[in-house]
């Protein structure tokens, strides 16, 4: 099969958060299933040109748009380069306009740059697709992602399948439904798509202005209705986009009935070759489920880096995340505080809405302590050296599609403690529960509130004190699961296989 990835985020050098991760997973397992990729991604300025091997440029078009400022804003074209070369070995396509006449992707960061990434997104959609017309190529299979690339099913039909090319099939994959895309109808023009086919798009996706706000568009919508074949990222998250509160308002547009049919929920992998403690470049000491003192070795040299009290009966909670709503904010704030009292050591690591609370927090509650570090900062360094120190790893999140940090600390022996939602139920069974507990490899619990919390907290702080034996026992269980994106790509591909064989 031939697959084209469209995307905002590829990791590793242009990840914000899980997206980037799960796209250069999926695509290295279709690689190496023997299937021919390609990425298509913004060429933001803010790309690292030296991690790009063998970059080189394909080819210049003039994208059409349909709003350009020019003295006043009128329909013309936007003048777009393509370059080749691959990332961590994979085949990548980058995109990026005249900067001559728009900032669009420039500055230091792939988002929150000074271009509007609604035009931004629109525009590059709309390229992907020209530069798929005339290069002559014809995939099987499109696969865009997330919000960035929902309007790709859209203007597929008009721009792409109406120059009489061979039909390839679009996929879409939801990350997050949290940001599903909103744009104003005269925004949408930025595609470059004429008024009278956006009239078309516009009856046919009546539904999709019923909204926070009924003079919006939402691409997802619109990419969910065009799609031949929508997946988000694990079976839970999608039982509760249909049943439950998560899609917010794309629910109707899950539930009806032709759209149910090509739903589905299919879980992430992580990419094991990146998060391997036996060969992990960033951390101190190797070790495997064999021989676990690296992992000593690891907490130990950590505490002494952070100027931590040097204790190997100090159970280690850590947290790696985005400091957002969705992570569940005021229960990792609560979660420091009973960490210390229960004990153990409380480090996080994260960036977000959050920082200014968690420096408050950090200097006043925490200044000096033995047994509390805050670091409100994106270390990818960091991160390595924490799940390879940690006993436990928090994830309290309101709501997680999948989440890969649950997977990387088993991965990494740590054991993992999660509310249960989305990705993180269908990862992590509870050591206690009755039934299942043969399966166990981590603690959970329900509620949104610190009591709940503590149910899970207090028992692994347990059992880590009481039963050292049992504790690394489950870690070394934790380790030999396999979180690899053999079988998630097995189910991708299978359903490119169906889409490609109508
Ligand atoms: C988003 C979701 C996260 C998921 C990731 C990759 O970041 O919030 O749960 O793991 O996308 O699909």
């Amino acid at each position: 099969l031939h697959v084209v990835h469209m995307t905002a985020e590829m990791a590793p050098i242009a990840k914000v958060g899980g997206l980037g991760d799960v796209v250069t997973g999926l695509a290295r397992a279709c690689l190496s299933r023997g299937h021919n990729l390609e990425v298509m991604l913004p060429f933001y300025e803010s790309l690292p040109e030296d991690q790009i091997e063998g970059l080189q440029h394909d080819r210049d078009f003039d994208c059409p748009k349909g709003r350009v400022w020019d003295g006043k804003m009128q329909p013309g074209s936007l003048r777009t380069s393509v370059f080749r070369g691959k990332i961590d070995g994979i085949p990548v396509l980058l995109l990026r306009p005249d900067w001559g006449a728009c900032n669009i992707f420039r500055g230091g960061r792939i988002y929150g740059g000074s271009y509007n990434e609604v035009e931004a997104y629109l525009y590059f959609s709309r390229a992907c697709l020209e530069f798929l017309k005339i290069s002559g190529r014809q995939p099987e299979i499109i696969h865009a992602h997330e919000w960035q690339l929902s309007a790709v099913p859209m203007l597929y039909w008009d721009v792409y399948h109406a120059s009489g090319l061979s039909r390839p099939r679009v996929m879409l994959t939801i990350h997050n439904m949290d940001n599903s895309g909103e744009c104003r109808q005269d925004e949408f023009a930025y595609t470059g798509m004429p008024g009278e086919a956006f009239a078309t798009v516009d009856k046919a996706l009546d539904e999709r202005t019923i909204g926070h706000n009924p003079e919006r568009l939402c691409l997802m919508k619109g990419g969910i209705i065009y799609s031949n074949a929508v997946t988000t990222v694990s079976p839970t998250y999608a039982r509760e986009a249909l049943e439950g509160g998560a899609a917010g308002w794309l629910r109707s547009t899950l539930a009806k009935p032709d759209v149910r049919g090509k739903f589905k929920g299919l879980l992430n992998g992580i990419d094991t070759a990146l998060w391997d403690p036996a060969t992990d470049p960033l951390i101190p000491a190797p070790y495997t489920p064999e021989r676990m003192e690296g992992k000593a070795l690891c907490k130990r040299y950590l505490q002494q880096g952070l100027g931590l009290d040097v204790s190997f009966d100090k159970p280690i909670v850590a947290c790696i995340t985005r400091l957002v709503p969705q992570k569940g904010i005021h229960l990792i704030r609560h979660a420091v505080y009973r960490t210390a009292e229960l004990g153990g050591q409380f480090l996080l690591l994260g960036s977000g809405h959050a920082d200014g609370d968690f420096r408050a927090m950090a200097a006043q509650d925490f200044k000096d302590s033995p047994d509390v570090r805050l670091m409100v900062m994106y270390s990818e360094e960091l991160a390595h050296l924490m799940y390879a120190a940690a006993d436990m790893v928090l994830v309290p999140s309101l709501f997680e599609p999948c989440g890969l940090t649950q997977l990387v600390a088993m991965r990494y022996g740590a054991v993992p403690i999660v509310r249960s939602t989305g990705g993180l139920a269908d990862t992590v069974t509870d050591v206690d529960d009755g039934r299942r507990s043969a399966e166990g490899n981590g603690y959970r619990f329900s509620g949104m509130d610190n009591a709940s919390l503590n149910t899970a907290l207090d028992r692994a702080m347990q059992t880590f004190r009481d039963d050292r034996e049992r504790w690394t026992d489950l870690s070394r269980r934790n380790m030999r699961i396999d979180w690899s994106w053999e079988n998630s790509a097995r189910s991708y591909v299978d359903i490119y296989n169906q889409l490609a064989s109508y």
